[in-house]
């Protein structure tokens, strides 16, 4: 028996999180002048998508295609087999996802959205609806492009910014009643759950919310599909905080969520720690509806648009997504800048979640109209005064009304993820230390407005600048306050 995860007992003192592996490739890092970063945000038009990695110092914009690879990973593809048909690599990851997520048939992508792109297209028509716990950027679009609408049936807690609440992650069960009597039930596509919540701050939702939800898909005859990409979180979670599973093995807690779903898809540069993505189900029914999309967009079944490398490493990092202490690593670093963020009264989303700390821009920065968008005003001064690159998740991740309007998002919020096993502890308490002093210096960051902006999926290619000259004015209490240190 060994320690299940990081949050061991300290003799005295603060809770810590500590870390149960041994660093042994680096990757040098850099801490540029404020200067060269006030370049940089320029050069990027105040968008840290568009930042170079060269001008970051810690690069906290996602965990997709981040998270650290473990020893086993790295050695398991140096045994890959080149094959346009047949590999053997497949038929080993193939051997692991049935094994983890219970599932038959398997159909890899090339990274979550292209199974998002294939489900919609084989399952969607002009005019369905698709309920859910909450949207994703990628999967919107998709969906949208294939004539579905989406529909978010969120609990009322869901968007609370502090909360106790251990599942905001849920579907509220009567708002799902209410789809099928408005729309009937040939009009719903299918209903979507999304594992650990991203865009509301990596909230999970719980086994009963499932069993719940499921009981209604099979009452109506609608199938139930499951996003998977932070599905390791969301089990540690469950295992957490529902009582009922506080014995079960993540392992066990994997499978059953998998038993609800008719079809599980997943990015496997999140849940596997590697590049690519896959499909699963257990109806050759829905696996024919897909397959030859498949062919068509990513490649032959054996590969899916994948590297055998990469499909080695994959079948690897699915398995050690049963180890706890492996999930629970980021889960509790982001814990750690949770608690110290809200002990110190920065708004922050709580409970912690998955995926990153998520920093409430609506609360920080109240003087900045969401019109001039918050989230990415602070996702640009946060970059300028430490080097940090987070990620807008607010209004300019969203769009656009017929009349041209913003849709203003539920909520604007600065994700700083924290990939797997990639940070340490004095970095984080890093991140905590520049947060704290760009909170007490809030009132000088000022909005945003746009110079580019593209009509699709805008936040990702999109330029802005500010509409004051306030990053001269940040850069000037910096310096006041830091002297030369940087
Ligand atoms: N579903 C969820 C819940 C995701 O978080 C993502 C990606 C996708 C699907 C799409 O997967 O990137 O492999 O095509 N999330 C990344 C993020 C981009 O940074 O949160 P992908």
């Amino acid at each position: 028996m060994t320690v299940k995860n990081n949050n061991i007992k300290f003799y005295k003192g603060e809770q810590i999180p500590i870390e149960l592996h041994k660093v042994r490739i680096v990757q040098k890092l850099f801490l540029k002048p404020i200067e060269e970063r006030k370049e940089a945000i320029d050069k990027a038009g105040y968008n840290t998508f568009l930042l170079n990695t060269k001008d970051i110092f810690l690069d906290m914009l996602t965990d997709s295609g981040t998270n650290a690879m473990s020893d086993n990973q790295i050695s398991s593809m140096l045994q890959a087999d080149d094959a346009y048909a047949g590999s053997q690599s497949f038929y080993r990851m193939e051997e692991a996802l049935r094994e983890v997520f219970g599932k038959h048939y398997v159909l890899p992508v090339h990274q979550g959205r292209a199974a998002e792109n294939i489900v919609s297209q084989a399952f969607i028509k002009k005019g369905d609806v698709i309920p859910m716990n909450y949207h994703f950027t990628t999967t919107k679009a998709h969906m949208e492009l294939n004539g579905g609408k989406v529909l978010e049936i969120f609990g009322d807690d869901a968007l609370q910014i502090k909360s106790d609440k251990p599942f905001k992650g849920n579907i509220d069960i009567n708002k799902l009643k209410d789809i099928y009597k408005k729309y009937g039930k040939e009009k719903v596509a299918f209903v979507r759950m999304e594992a650990s919540t991203n865009l509301i701050g990596g909230q999970p939702f719980s086994m009963q919310n499932m069993r719940d939800v499921k009981k209604i898909c099979v009452e109506n005859g609608t199938m139930m599909v499951l996003d998977a990409s932070l599905i390791g979180e969301n089990a540690y979670f469950i295992k957490q905080r529902e009582q009922e599973f506080k014995d079960t093995t993540i392992k066990d807690i994997l499978l059953e969520m998998c038993s609800y779903a008719d079809l599980v898809y997943f990015s496997s540069r999140k849940v596997s720690s590697t590049r690519g993505g896959g499909i699963v189900t257990n109806s050759e029914e829905l696996y024919l509806k897909m397959r030859d999309l498949l062919v068509l967009y990513e490649g032959f079944l054996t590969y899916g648009g994948m590297s055998v490398r990469e499909i080695e490493a994959m079948a690897v990092g699915i398995q050690e997504t049963c180890d706890e202490t492996i999930i629970s690593q980021s889960p509790s670093f982001i814990a750690y800048a949770v608690t110290q963020l809200d002990k110190a009264g920065i708004p922050v989303i709580t409970p912690p979640g998955a995926l990153g700390c998520h920093l409430d821009a609506k609360g920080i920065l109240s003087h900045v109209p969401q019109q001039e968008y918050p989230a990415g005003a602070l996702a640009a001064a946060l970059f300028l005064v430490s080097g940090i690159r987070g990620m807008e998740r607010g209004t300019v991740s969203s769009v656009r009304d017929e009349e041209g309007n913003d849709i203003l998002s539920d909520v604007e919020l600065l994700r700083l993820a924290f990939p797997r096993r990639v940070f340490t502890l004095s970095q984080t308490m890093y991140v905590i230390d520049r947060v704290k002093w760009l909170y007490d210096n809030r009132e000088l960051v000022g909005g945003l407005e746009w110079t580019e902006e593209p009509p699709l999926l805008r936040f990702f290619m999109g330029r802005l600048k500010p509409k004051t000259n306030w990053p001269e004015k940040l850069i000037a209490k910096f310096k006041k306050d830091f002297g030369d240190s940087l």
